[in-house]
């Protein structure tokens, strides 16, 4: 196959008419598949349906004399967080155990600081003229609504391989008004990156200059390998404290890319003093999460190791789903040279850097033949991709063969956009 960049205009042209007849085909069969979010697909879902029968008897409610159908433990259930602690290496006392969701603890703890302001807080962050936020790009789109939402100004900075350009994290921070920063550290969102050793310990040791620096730690893939064995991580929160930054760590993880997402059970984990100020300012809002879901969730997982078991399950149903992408992508897109992607062996996403200035035009195309991917733009803070480029793939959802259809119009979308760039 010839690369693109090096076929002539007359070339070009054949080969415009050529996908665009293929294009055409697909079109007209009026498809409707959905690469847009990261959602488990239906097989993983019905996987994990015993979750919901695990507790029968009064007995079964129990975490020792606490009945966790009852009001109370607003930082969630002892087992609950000895769970958690197990899977993510910290300690239980460590843990805040709430809701279904990861997301609304993130959200609720920069709300903390936003209208309280936080253990080492000078005033709430309300109160300040301008609150900057360090976003590595590309990232999770809704990390950056959430600091919209506050009204930060979001700095974004790149990412390497080995995770965010620490040379430029390091000057950020000099400055007091920049307070906090996200990471996705471990299969990074989109791009399936895991942070290096050099990279985690300068940032569990960085010396910022706000005094209440939130480190946002989403751990949302720490047991989500598809293609390797399970990678143990540092504990961030340990790393943190070695270097006298026990208050700056907030790390997040949650079930549902375990369980289920819509009722699964969120964690946030950070330092006793933290949780000892905050504790009290959550209760003014919810006198408890369901507890009782997280009885259950402590019963069907068990521990790290039943959590590993399970995880090597979802491994088999999601395996394919990345090689149907990655290998169509190998066949139809490399050998033209008008798109990069990562390789990822974890995570929920395949990111892929289109032609600059293509990707609007490639998922245009995209949804006029029926194919819903996450919108161009998304992955930047203020949906504003400088390159146009960036377009994030989520195989998890639909089946292989729907997968298989979705990939293949999405090729041909790539190539039209780049045939167009180049010029017919
Ligand atoms: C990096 C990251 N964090 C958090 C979430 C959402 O987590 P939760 O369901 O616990 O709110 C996602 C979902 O895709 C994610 O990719």
């Amino acid at each position: 196959m010839k690369k693109y960049a090096e076929m002539t205009p007359e070339e070009r042209r054949a080969e415009y008419a050529a996908v665009k007849a293929a294009y055409d085909g697909q079109k007209a069969l009026g498809l409707k598949l959905n690469m847009a979010r990261g959602k488990p697909g239906k097989a993983q879902l019905d996987m994990v349906m015993d979750l919901s029968h695990v507790l029968k008897e009064p007995a079964d409610y129990m975490d020792g004399d606490l009945d966790c159908r009852n009001y109370g433990n607003v930082d969630g259930l002892p087992a609950a967080k000895r769970l958690f602690a197990d899977i993510l290496g910290c300690k239980p006392e460590q843990c805040f155990v709430g809701g279904n969701s990861s997301l609304q603890l993130m959200f609720d703890t920069i709300s903390k600081a936003y209208i309280n302001g936080l253990l080492h807080s000078e005033k709430p962050w309300c109160k300040l003229d301008t609150v900057k936020w360090i976003c590595p790009v590309p990232g999770y789109d809704r990390h950056f609504k959430v600091t919209e939402n506050f009204g930060f100004e979001m700095i974004p900075v790149p990412m390497t391989e080995n995770g965010p350009d620490m040379d430029t994290v390091e000057q950020l921070i000099r400055d007091p008004a920049v307070k906090g920063m996200w990471n996705v550290p471990k299969y990074s969102n989109p791009e399936g990156i895991v942070y290096s050793d050099e990279t985690i310990r300068r940032l569990a040791s960085m010396k910022p200059a706000a005094p209440d620096f939130m480190l946002m730690w989403d751990n949302a893939y720490c047991v989500h390998e598809f293609d390797c064995d399970f990678r143990p991580f540092e504990d961030i929160l340990s790393l943190c404290a070695q270097y006298g930054n026990a208050d700056m760590i907030y790390e997040y993880a949650s079930t549902s890319k375990i369980t289920f997402p819509g009722a699964g059970v969120a964690v946030m984990a950070t330092s006793e003093a933290n949780l000892a100020y905050l504790n009290p300012i959550i209760n003014v809002q919810i006198i408890s999460y369901d507890k009782v879901n997280q009885m259950r969730h402590v019963k069907f997982l068990q521990d790290r190791e039943h959590t590993l078991a399970l995880m090597r399950r979802h491994t088999d149903i999601l395996r394919p789903k990345f090689h149907a992408v990655l290998d169509a992508l190998d066949r139809e897109i490399r050998p033209l040279e008008i798109a990069q992607y990562n390789r990822p062996v974890g995570g929920y996403f395949v990111s892929l850097n289109a032609m600059p200035g293509t990707a609007r035009r490639t998922l245009e195309l995209c949804k006029e033949a029926g194919v819903t991917m996450t919108g161009a733009g998304a992955t930047f803070p203020y949906g504003v991709d400088p390159n146009d480029s960036n377009i994030r793939i989520a195989p998890s959802l639909p089946p292989v063969e729907e997968l298989e259809q979705a990939i293949a119009i999405f090729c041909n979308c790539l190539k039209l956009s780049a045939l167009e760039k180049l010029g017919l």
